[in-house]
């Protein structure tokens, strides 16, 4: 994957006004709500009945946090995201049994609260590179399934 300077810094820049304390359970409840299917996955964490019950579930808080940790090694390492990911690819195709389609899903939710949190500073530009980022992402975590 090549990316542009301005792709690079559209990416940083975000980054860095993103709290994962705050986006990271924000962009999970809204995949668990919005495809409920994903839910199944889940199934130690409790409490999943509604909305409000997915928002207030502490374990889907600290598992998006955790995801979007991981999504901030993959911004510090945008010219490796396919060998950061090596293992957390293999886990989620061989142990955790998680359809790749999933991580599509997961980078649209995440666009949409990204975009929501920056308001006007989300620019074209900056949804594109964005667009592309979560697209390698999720190639990258695709990468375990062959
Ligand atoms: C676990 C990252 C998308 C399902 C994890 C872990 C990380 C992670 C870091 C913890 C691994 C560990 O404990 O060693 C990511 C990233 C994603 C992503 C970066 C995409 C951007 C998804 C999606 C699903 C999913 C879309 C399902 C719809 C799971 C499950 C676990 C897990 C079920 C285990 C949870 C548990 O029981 O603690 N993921 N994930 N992941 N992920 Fe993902």
């Amino acid at each position: 994957v090549h990316w542009t300077s301005e792709e690079k810094a559209a990416i940083n820049s975000v980054w860095q006004k993103v709290d994962v304390e705050k986006e990271g359970p924000e962009t999970l409840s809204r995949v668990l709500i919005t495809y409920p299917w994903t839910q199944r996955y889940f199934a130690t964490f409790g409490n999943m009945s509604s909305p409000a019950a997915i928002i207030n579930n502490p374990k889907v808080s600290a598992h998006g946090k955790k995801v979007l940790c991981a999504l901030g090694e993959a911004v510090s390492h945008l010219d490796n995201i396919k060998g950061i990911y090596a293992k957390l690819s293999e886990l989620h195709a061989k142990t955790l049994y998680v359809d790749p389609y999933n991580f599509k899903l997961f980078g649209q939710v995440l666009v949409i609260v990204l975009a929501r949190r920056l308001g006007s500073a989300f620019t074209v530009e900056v949804q594109a590179a964005w667009e592309k980022f979560v697209a390698v992402v999720g190639a990258a975590l695709s990468k375990g399934y062959q």
